[in-house]
């Protein structure tokens, strides 16, 4: 495994091989949900490469970026365990210089869900997951579905700029106990995860009715909030592939979307149906 931190060493480096690249953009801290996108840009893939780079440009103000969880030795080890051919590990002032052109993100999509709490988070995101796609130009560039929203508005940029790259989704990887993996989950105390179970909860809640055939959204969302009563809600949505909210359910065509706040800490959680 080759470590390289300068895109343009990065660049031309990747000038000299002929395959087919998958690639996997993170911020490190990686967990199976992770480990789940790099198998699988390995399995159809020539050529694997993961970034690590937290992306300062997608914190906002209030929000501790120098908190983010860092391993970077761990996460080294990890990546060659899982036989990737490059990671590309950058600083900050490989990335970003003082007067930069930016990525806005779209201004209904954006700025609903995640996007109405943390209104500059994905203009953020979209600018260096830009930046990322360029540099890497892979084949193939993989992203979780536990962040919906992130997903939808990076396939919509990928759409929109008619840029070469196709977009994967990758299912949702789950710790034992159904809460489903990220880099905060080791913010929570016992108590506070013990809570925090609620969310996957909720979201079975929602599945069970549906298999039993209710399909109003608002009936599906009030019980839902009823059985996430003790924590802070900031929201509970049922919505398309598209994003469009719908008031009922169509199979293989629906997101339930969950964010709530425990102590200090965001969590997500969403189901396809
Ligand atoms: P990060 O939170 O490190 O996540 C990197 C990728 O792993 C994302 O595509 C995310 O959706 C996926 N992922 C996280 N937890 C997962 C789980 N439990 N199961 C499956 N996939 C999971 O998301 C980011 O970083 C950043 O916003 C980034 C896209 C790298 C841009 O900075």
């Amino acid at each position: 495994m080759k470590i390289i931190s300068n895109p343009i060493e990065l660049k031309n480096y990747l000038k000299t091989i002929d395959k087919t690249i998958g690639f996997i953009p993170t911020m490190g801290a990686l967990h199976e949900g992770h480990l789940s996108l790099i198998k699988d840009a390995k399995k159809n893939n020539e050529f694997t490469i993961v970034s690590i780079f937290v992306n300062p440009t997608q914190f906002n103000a209030d929000e501790d970026l120098d908190k983010y969880p860092r391993r970077d030795e761990a996460d080294k080890k990890i990546c060659k365990l899982a036989g990737i051919d490059i990671l590309f590990f950058p600083n900050v002032n490989d990335i970003y210089s003082k007067d930069e052109v930016s990525i806005a993100s779209p201004n209904i999509r954006g700025y609903v869900l995640e996007g109405f709490t943390r209104p500059s988070h994905f203009n953020g995101v979209l600018t260096v997951v830009n930046k990322l796609l360029n540099i890497v130009n892979p084949s193939r560039a993989y992203f979780g579905k536990k962040d919906a929203q992130q997903l939808n508005l990076i396939s919509l940029m990928v759409k929109q700029l008619f840029m070469n790259v196709e977009i994967v989704a990758v299912n949702t990887v789950r710790d034992l106990d159904g809460l489903a993996l990220s880099s905060r989950n080791i913010y929570l105390s016992k108590e506070e995860r013990k809570k925090a179970l609620n969310i996957p909860g909720s979201l079975n809640l929602a599945s069970n009715l549906v298999k039993n055939g209710e399909l109003n959204s608002l009936k599906i969302i009030d019980k839902m909030r009823e059985s996430l009563k003790d924590l802070e809600i900031f929201y509970i949505e049922i919505l398309d592939r598209e994003f469009n909210q719908i008031k009922n359910i169509k199979l293989k065509n629906t997101i339930i979307l969950v964010e709530v706040k425990i102590g200090n800490t965001r969590l997500l959680d969403n189901i396809w149906l």
